[in-house]
């Protein structure tokens, strides 16, 4: 070849790194692996093979998991987990160092067998996968080194079930461990079956650094063994992977106390706006779309562009993906390698044969004779409700549709059922930050896409799954309160055969949208005082005035984009409001529940609501400091609409302990009342009246919690739910929020301001670029 040709064609030569140290290690292993279990690596026994998709061929044996396998790891990770959590968090912190510098000093190996195992570019494992788990142990060294100090009040879980997936098997493992361990945890860990063997690695490396036997356990396996692990003593399961498997996991551990989060799946918006630096927003797509060949969970999968620049940018893109070089992953100037397995290949290839809609283009390349290769693939002109438009296709495969406005933009993005991230391309600031609130997304990058560090939270809203991996928010997944607080308790209402007091029959009525409501099937049921006199009757709410109160909840969105300061200042005129009628209150509650307990309880409520109103404008965001030109602003945001059972104990402390910093965060709120001592709720809503609450902000039902409780987990316009009221309910509450994937908080005790603060928000995670 000419140099003259070589200008010409700017064809890159081939840049192979080689295989040889990591296949050596293969062999010095023997090519067989087993469990790494209470620090030890068993005896290989009968399991599968760990092939490179970009040759078929063979590159270790791995064992399948047994039941004792899982209950033998379960057990190591019982044992090591007090003396690992005892041991404090600058000790722990050492370990984590430990790690960190060994993944560095070996991060080529870990480099190139992520490669063959996974298919992945070398390019993307060398220069992203391997540095961020890196990072993700120091930034958790630190985390640990910390932890006395800055968390004096939370304490370990215990120990962890970590699932994870194939798409990025050695950094997913770093998400999931290096926090627990900070935390005091220890953990049992599988990784997905077709990626197994930088894990096996892993815990060579945790032998080197001299980590205490059971601290971490690998055991090796399909998702029946993930299943074992869900259904194993541990105190937490982590998961990441399809949304299918993680809402069959939140079924399967409805019934336990088990700590769950989940990291779904996505189909996440790239927006073009017409001021966009196009090129730029063209080249940020390789990044979005075809970095790991599409196998990324927040990869920029749905395109969305300005109509006015559309044709322009389409041709640009096509011209983009023409020169995208696809093929053997271990050359340094490969852009796209092999998908991961046959079986994913075998899903994308029919995903996009089954569609003839749109126009497609594929990038014009000739695909290795062997391995699993699927080309880039752009498709335009698709309607929005089209299935691949709304089915995440986990591949190189990027779908597109244009917009005219940005509200229609907006409504397009949100047009999902997921919510992981979201991208911006736009030159002009105002319009970015006007359309990064409205995104529902865990994550928002502007002008750059797929950015990642272990300062920033990840995870998502919405069917995405909930809790976050990373930043301070994702310690909380990883601890609990110190303290064991006082246990609420369960109490049967009072039992009477007299009339009213002043012989008037009072029917209270639920509060739905701002304004007393019948309740719909007309039923209710009376209420006495512990001396048997009737103090009135409170409505049976069902599924219908719970759709009601639903509707009014949503109707009612503008609360979630008032200012702190207002909703502060409608917090304290509630305060006021109940200060007038602080008497009043205090004898409704020593009717109700008898004894003399009203007014401090009163004047407990009060407080809750000005300590509510006072963090309304100062339960802040933060701005996380990221090593990439950039800024990630960790913004707080209402987690949506909330349905809370109120405890049986404390009828007017607990309702307002549930509702006071929900609103304060700019939530609606639908509240089941205490089940025995409902009246003080109903009179409670005279206060919301004359205290400027807008309609549905705040709605208020009575009745059996267990037929309201079911209602509300199920209800797909709910995002939330919330219960105080009898333990029994938790496995129904759970069980049925797995249809939206909505979040849940099983309280025992009654809730403290911080910890209701942080059911109540969402962290956003907005990149924007900073700095030089
Ligand atoms: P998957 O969700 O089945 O696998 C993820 C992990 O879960 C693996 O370790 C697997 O062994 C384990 N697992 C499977 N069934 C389980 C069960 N019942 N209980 C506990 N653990 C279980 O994902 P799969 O089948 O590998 O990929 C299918 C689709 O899932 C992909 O096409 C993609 O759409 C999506 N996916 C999403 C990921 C994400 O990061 N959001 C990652 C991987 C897959």
């Amino acid at each position: 070849m000419t140099v003259k040709e070589i200008f010409q064609t700017m064809d890159y030569g081939p840049a192979p790194e080689s295989a040889e140290e990591a296949l050596t290690w293969l062999v010095d292993q023997g090519s067989r692996f087993g469990h790494f279990i209470d620090g030890q690596f068993t005896k290989p026994a009968t399991g599968f093979d760990s092939t490179n998709p970009a040759t078929g061929e063979v590159l270790a044996t791995l064992t399948q998991a047994t039941q004792a396998d899982v209950d033998s790891a379960v057990a190591a990770a019982r044992k090591a987990q007090p003396k690992w959590e005892k041991l404090g968090g600058p000790g722990r912190a050492r370990f984590l160092y430990a790690i960190a510098r060994l993944l560095q000093k070996h991060s080529r190996l870990f480099a190139v067998l992520e490669t063959l195992d996974n298919g992945k570019p070398i390019r993307e494992s060398r220069d992203i996968d391997v540095p961020l788990a890196q990072r993700h142990f120091y930034y958790h060294a630190g985390m640990a080194q910390l932890m006395d100090d800055a968390l004096p009040d939370r304490a370990a879980l215990g120990v962890c079930g970590q699932i994870i997936p194939w798409n990025f098997p050695l950094l997913m493992l770093a998400w999931k461990i290096a926090p627990a361990l900070a935390m005091g945890n220890t953990v049992v860990l599988k990784p997905a079956e077709y990626t197994s063997l930088t894990a096996l690695l892993f815990a060579d490396i945790c032998r080197q650094a001299g980590l205490p036997a059971g601290v971490v356990n690998i055991v090796t396996g399909d998702g029946a063994v993930g299943e074992m692990i869900v259904n194993a003593d541990v105190d937490k399961i982590a998961f990441t992977g399809s949304t299918a498997v993680g809402r069959r996991i939140r079924e399967a551990t409805a019934g336990t106390d088990k700590e769950l989060t989940l990291e779904l799946g996505g189909k996440s918006p790239y927006i073009v706006f017409d001021d966009a630096d196009l090129d730029s927003a063209v080249e940020g797509l390789v990044d979005a779309i075809w970095f790991n060949q599409g196998q990324v969970c927040c990869a920029g999968s749905r395109l969305l562009v300005h109509e006015p620049v559309a044709d322009r940018f389409y041709a640009k893109l096509r011209a983009r993906m023409d020169k995208l070089r696809i093929g053997n992953p271990l050359d340094k100037s490969i852009d796209v390698g092999a998908i991961v397995d046959a079986t994913q290949l075998k899903t994308i290839t029919d995903m996009v044969a089954a569609n003839s809609d749109g126009d497609m283009h594929q990038t014009a390349c000739d695909l290795p004779a062997q391995g699993c290769f699927y080309p880039p693939t752009l498709i335009t002109g698709l309607d929005t409700a089209h299935p691949l438009m709304q089915e995440e296709i986990f591949g190189p495969v990027l779908v597109a549709t244009t917009f005219r406005t940005p509200s229609e933009a907006v409504e397009l993005a949100n047009n999902t059922r997921y919510g992981l991230a979201a991208t911006l391309w736009t030159e002009n600031i105002n319009l970015a930050l006007d359309v990064a609130p409205k995104l529902a997304a865990g994550v928002v990058w502007t002008n750059a896409t797929n950015l990642f560090d272990a300062a920033a939270g990840f995870g998502g809203v919405r069917e995405s799954g909930f809790g976050r991996e990373g930043g301070w928010e994702g310690l909380t997944a990883y601890t609990k309160p110190k303290d064991a607080k006082k246990p609420l308790s369960l109490i049967a209402p009072f039992e009477g055969d007299k009339g009213p007091a002043d012989g008037i029959d009072r029917t209270a009525k639920l509060y739905i949208g701002g304004k007393q409501a019948r309740p719909d099937g007309g039923y209710s049921t009376p209420v006495y005082g512990k001396n048997g006199t009737l103090l009135g009757h409170a409505a049976q709410s069902n599924r219908k005035d719970v759709r009601n109160a639903v509707e009014a909840a949503q109707a009612a969105k503008g609360w979630a984009k008032t200012t702190g300061h207002l909703r502060a200042q409608i917090l304290y005129y509630i305060a006021e409001n109940m200060y007038a009628r602080a008497d009043e209150f205090a004898a409704r509650l020593n009717a109700l529940q008898g004894g003399r307990t009203g007014a401090q309880e009163v004047s407990d409520s009060i407080n809750t609501l000005f300590t509510a109103a006072a963090w309304a404008d100062k339960y802040d965001g933060q701005a996380h400091g990221v090593p990439i030109r950039g800024v990630a602003l960790a913004m707080k945001e209402p987690t949506g609409v909330i349905a809370a059972l109120c405890p049986d104990a404390h009828p007017l402390l607990g309702l307002v302990s549930l509702m006071a910093p929900a609103i304060a965060m700019g939530n609606r709120i639908i509240l089941g009342a205490s089940q025995p001592f409902p009246l003080v709720a109903t009179d409670f809503y005279q206060i919301l009246d004359t205290s400027d609450v807008p309609a549905g902000v705040v709605n208020i039902l009575t009745g059996p919690h267990e037929a309201l409780a079911g209602t509300m987990a199920r209800h797909m316009d709910i995002d939330a739910v919330w219960s105080f009221s009898d333990p029994a309910l938790s496995e129904t509450i759970r069980k049925g929020s797995a249809s939206n994937l909505k979040r849940t908080w099983i309280g025992t005790s009654l809730p403290t301001m911080r910890d209701t603060l942080t059911a109540a928000t969402e962290v956003k995670n907005i990149w924007i670029p900073y700095g030089e």
